[in-house]
């Protein structure tokens, strides 16, 4: 038989996902399952982005420009500098997610056997995205009782080899919630500027800030316009996940031309979904002030009931719609399998995301999961009060 490649075989199943046969069978028991495992956001789409594609008088279904069309990185430009982002649509690479973004700017920036640091726990699929690159995730700690702070940066220090490409970090972050300060980035900038590597930001959560917070972005920083590169997406921002349109975005002129030629041999991303997430640009504020002001409602609560649960610990999100939350018990893999599938109260059981597939160190995070607060305030009490019933059954 043809062998499967070696990367193919180290690929990683998504932690997000693995547990999803368990979840249909349990459903197949007639039980109903409490979603709380994926970031799949109910908040609805906003109008004017579903309109642009129901309203269209398109007659060929063609594809569009590689980079996107010139209009569209004109309006998101446009959008970046109402947030304190001045860039050019000349710095912008529209693409298929953020997810696509992400490979592409691994792709034009590292060869096999490069290194890219990233505090952890830090969004799974980083880790398949690197193992498709052929290169090694070096991670470095950040801790649930900092809330998953920046490490220092003496630690990020020591682990930079002579294969180091980039730090890469998500901000606000997924799994954590943490929201990474000024100072924090301005470090940041200091170590890649010193050590001549790329700093790669994830901020495809940037709106979703708490507290009267702000969201403060590497491209806002001066002087490293070589280095850094910002991954975005309008999954998040609009509810539209399934419209798959995100961007690359940065000043170096060759990264972007690098970054082009991925763009050009997958030809272009999806002509519909671009003329929504066109459309979404002109959602009005308000429909931000609506949806945020939701999600700081939800996480309150999560919050305020997972702290219930005797000998949990959990650190307050400030952005994002993620909490980790450690458990009192070993194994919260085998306890997230064991919900669905010899948990339920009144025919209800809840699907969480273990948290070690958020980790590349072996033997970490596995006494935690990932809570994404997706879903609505009733059906967030219920799932905690799910998981409180089932700590106390669970004997392992
Ligand atoms: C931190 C982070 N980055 C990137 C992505 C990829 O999103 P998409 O490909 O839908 O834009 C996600 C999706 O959940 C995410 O959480």
């Amino acid at each position: 038989m043809p062998k499967i490649s070696k990367k193919g075989q180290m690929m990683p199943e998504s932690p997000i996902r693995k547990l999803v046969p368990f979840a249909e069978d349990a459903k197949k028991r007639g039980n109903s399952v409490f979603h709380l495992n994926i970031g799949q956001p109910d908040i609805k789409t906003p109008q004017i982005a579903l309109d642009a594609v129901k309203n269209n008088d398109i007659e060929v279904l063609s594809y569009a420009r590689s980079e996107g069309s010139e209009a569209y990185r004109i309006k998101l430009a446009a959008y970046y500098k109402k947030n304190k982002i001045d860039i050019s649509e000349k710095d912008i690479i529209v693409t298929t997610g953020g997810s696509e973004a992400l490979l592409f700017t691994l792709g034009s920036i590292t060869d096999f056997g490069d290194e890219i640091i990233i505090p952890e726990p830090f969004y799974a699929n980083y880790n398949g995205f690197s193992t498709a690159n052929g290169i090694e995730v070096v991670p470095i700690v950040s801790s649930i009782d900092t809330g998953f702070s920046l490490p220092e940066i003496e630690e990020f220090e020591k682990l930079i080899s002579p294969k180091t490409k980039a730090i890469l970090i998500c901000n606000p972050g997924n799994p954590t919630g943490y929201l990474y300060s000024k100072e924090e980035i301005e470090k940041l900038k200091a170590l890649v500027l010193k050590h001549d590597l790329f700093l790669i930001a994830d901020e495809v959560y940037r709106e979703f800030v708490y507290d009267g917070m702000q969201h403060y972005s590497i491209m806002s920083e001066t002087g490293i316009d070589q280095n850094a590169i910002m991954i975005d997406s309008v999954s998040k921002r609009y509810s539209m996940c399934g419209a798959r349109i995100g961007c690359v975005v940065s000043r170096n002129k060759e990264f972007i031309q690098t970054t082009l030629k991925y763009a050009q041999a997958r030809l272009s991303s999806p002509t519909y979904a671009l003329l929504a997430s066109e459309a979404a640009l002109e959602t009005p504020q308000s429909y931000f002030d609506e949806v945020i002001e939701e999600y700081v409602e939800r996480r309150n609560t999560l919050i305020k009931e997972l702290k219930k649960i005797k000998d949990l610990k959990v650190s307050t999100p400030k952005g994002a719609f993620y909490c980790i939350a450690e458990l009192p018990i070993k194994d919260a893999d085998d306890f997230a399998q064991w919900m669905l599938e010899k948990f339920s109260d009144n025919n209800e059981t809840v699907m969480v995301a273990p948290a070690s597939g958020f980790y590349s160190t072996k033997g970490s995070g596995e006494n935690q999961i990932r809570i994404a607060y997706v879903l609505n305030k009733e059906s967030l009490i219920r799932s905690v009060e799910l998981i409180k019933l089932a700590l106390e059954q669970y004997k392992r």
